[in-house]
């Protein structure tokens, strides 16, 4: 049977929201406190964590499928909360579904370079996000004035996956990879992976007093607003909801989540009918 999707944006759609698991509820929780009265559906691709050491074209098969997906229920905006993802399939998603805003994750080089003094930035993100166009285009325009060291943190999403951020490892792995960006002479930091504001914390703590963290949640959530006030799209009125379905295991993410929320979640396992091109079946 032939299924006919179509995708026209109205007031009254949820905004979908997607990660590879807990990263993109930094987002999340911004886009909870900047649009209160909109209907938010957050789906976490968890069965297929992590993104980070995937191949760029994997995650971006990813995307689109999850995208195809998300759009079978009416969506005005779709915010691809997860560097990763947005790194391999922002411009191809914006191609397959031109009729839907789609909001993506950006190495906040911009500002970090603004405001350094030192003149050196350091970056915190997955392997892939470091690989394919974004980040270059992202230097070539905002990284001329300064140095930007690069730091792949292969396993730290995961980490922040399957351990709250007090856990006594959180700190010694943070360690690992901030500490020679702060012997560097790096005196700015930004977290392009949606997983690390989540211990943001953690982070501020090793990298020390005179090391500003860069947090782009909050930009990204008012430039959603932005996107919505732009195509008349913003919810009229009411009372807002979330919904959060995960591709994976359920139970420990909801406990997880309602650690970062800092309220009781309960996400449900959704597994999509598709089957990913490498993989088995869901
Ligand atoms: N949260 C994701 C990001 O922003 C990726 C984490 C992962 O699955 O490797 O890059």
């Amino acid at each position: 049977m032939n299924i006919e999707i179509i995708h026209t944006p109205n007031p009254d759609a949820r905004i979908s929201v997607y990660d590879s698991g807990l990263g993109g509820l930094s987002i999340l929780r911004e886009l909870e406190q900047e649009l209160p009265g909109e209907r938010l559906y957050y789906f976490a691709d968890n069965a297929h964590l992590p993104y980070g050491p995937r191949p760029l074209d994997e995650v971006r098969r990813f995307a689109i499928a999850i995208a195809d997906q998300l759009l079978r229920l009416p969506s005005k905006a779709v915010v691809v909360a997860c560097n990763t993802a947005s790194a391999a399939a922002l411009k191809p998603l914006r191609q397959t579904f031109p009729d839907i805003p789609f909001i993506g994750m950006e190495p906040a080089v911009k500002p970090a370079a603004r405001d350094s003094r030192s003149g050196k930035v350091g970056v915190l993100a997955t392997q892939a996000t470091f690989q394919g166009e974004l980040f270059e285009s992202v230097m070539e325009r905002f990284a001329h004035d300064v140095e930007v060291v690069r730091m792949p943190c292969p396993g730290l999403a995961e980490f922040i996956e399957m351990h709250p951020p007090d856990h006594p490892a959180m700190e010694p792995m943070v360690a690992k990879y901030v500490t020679p960006l702060v012997e560097r002479g790096v005196d700015t930091l930004v977290l392009a992976c949606t997983h690390y504001p989540l211990i943001k914390d953690v982070i501020a703590q090793v990298a020390g007093d005179g090391v500003a963290i860069v947090d782009p949640s909050p930009a990204i959530a008012r430039r959603t607003r932005q996107v919505l006030e732009e195509g008349g799209l913003l919810a009229s009125g009411g009372a807002g909801e979330t919904t959060i379905n995960v591709s994976g295991e359920a139970e420990r993410f909801s406990r997880s989540a309602s650690v970062h929320l800092g309220r009781e979640v309960r996400a449900v396992s959704a597994p999509f009918l598709w089957v990913p091109v490498d993989g088995p079946a869901l």
